[in-house]
């Protein structure tokens, strides 16, 4: 036997001697499986192989081992440093618009077990490589990957929280909703006027506290892109309402009587944004027990969800 053989017994080698035993003649014509005798320059070759089978077996642990984070991260094991970090974030980057612990303020309440447009901590990273275009919800793109992560992971273990119990009695709230008018400026659940904005998914938008600063404090914390104005005609009449739409040249308005007009800027006399201004009256004369039971009430719209 000659010397590599016995010294590289791997199955090549191995594979390689029986070829050679079988195919002595063919091989050996073959300049590349040319069977030396002695110290042959062949098990230089096949040593080299070895080793380069050594490195890409390194390489290939290498690989699995540095995948093992990575899988990790997909079926989201986030570690409690992660949520302590992701918090931080949001409190930095997220509060200005969903409250300090995800309640909701300008921007919709994240405390909820499901979100409209993210079903999982995945669907969260992607709402912040991408934005909900059209809306306030930007792209974070000054976030890195692992902060979204780590912000999204916090996302989700607030819907995870047990929800707020609330003291008001929704039932009793449905009652004061009827008896107090405010379907006459706000449909929810298809019914009413649609002077205000939609209710029906009020409840996923604002937070309690929220709804509740609302009744008594309404035009503090509009709805976005909600504005009152007021315009005078050239021939000295004002009229106030909502503004429905506005370019450079025009501008809608909706009056609180339901009367829509539409006016040139260039003819107007006067044209005035009255900034948290509204039409809802105050309902700062109900009881502290009555506002629960609106806020209850109104915590349950959450829409088709
Ligand atoms: C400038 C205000 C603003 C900031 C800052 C902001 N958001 Fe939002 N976010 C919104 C608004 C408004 C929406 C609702 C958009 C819509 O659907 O109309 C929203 C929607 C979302 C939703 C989807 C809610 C649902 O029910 O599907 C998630 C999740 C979310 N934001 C997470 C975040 C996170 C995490 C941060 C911080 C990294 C953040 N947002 C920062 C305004 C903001
Ligand atoms: C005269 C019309 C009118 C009445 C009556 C009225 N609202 Fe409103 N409401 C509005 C308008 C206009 C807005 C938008 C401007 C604002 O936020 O103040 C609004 C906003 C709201 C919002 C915030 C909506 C959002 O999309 O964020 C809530 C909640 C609300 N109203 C609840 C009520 C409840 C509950 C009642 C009855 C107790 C009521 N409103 C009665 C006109 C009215």
């Amino acid at each position: 036997m000659t010397r590599w053989y016995r010294k590289e017994r791997s199955t090549t080698g191995y594979k390689l001697a029986s070829l050679r035993d079988a195919y002595r003649p063919q091989v050996e014509s073959l300049p590349f499986f040319k069977i030396p005798s002695n110290r042959p320059r062949f098990s230089l070759t096949l040593s080299n192989v070895t080793v380069l089978s050594r490195m890409s077996f390194v390489a290939l642990i290498w690989t699995a081992l540095t995948m093992v984070p990575a899988l990790a991260q997909t079926t989201s094991s986030s570690s409690p440093a992660d949520l302590a970090r992701g918090k931080k974030l949001f409190q930095g980057q997220c509060a200005l618009c969903h409250g300090q612990t995800g309640e909701g303020a300008r921007g919709p309440n994240l405390a909820r077990p499901k979100l409209v447009h993210a079903a999982d901590e995945a669907g969260v990273v992607r709402l912040l490589d991408n934005g909900i275009p059209g809306t306030e919800m930007s792209a974070f793109w000054q976030m890195t990957p692992n902060e979204k992560r780590q912000v999204a992971a916090y996302v989700i273990s607030l819907g995870k929280t047990a929800t707020e119990t609330l003291p008001g009695d929704p039932e009793r709230g449905r009652a004061l909703y009827a008896a107090q008018g405010c379907a006459n400026c706000h449909i929810a659940g298809g019914n009413g006027n649609a002077f205000g904005p939609e209710l029906s998914d009020v409840g996923a938008r604002r937070s309690a506290a929220n709804l509740r600063e609302h009744l008594t404090n309404p035009g503090k914390n509009p709805p976005d892109g909600f504005m009152m104005v007021q315009v005078t005609t050239r021939d000295g009449k004002k009229i106030a309402g909502i503004r429905k739409n506005e370019d450079t040249f025009t501008i809608q308005i909706l009056d609180a009587g339901g009367h829509s007009y539409s006016f040139r800027k260039s003819a107007l006399a006067e044209f005035k944004k009255l900034p948290n201004a509204s039409p809802m009256p105050s309902f700062r004369s109900l009881s502290s027990a009555q506002l629960d039971d609106l806020v209850a009430y109104l915590a349950g719209m959450r829409g088709a969800q």
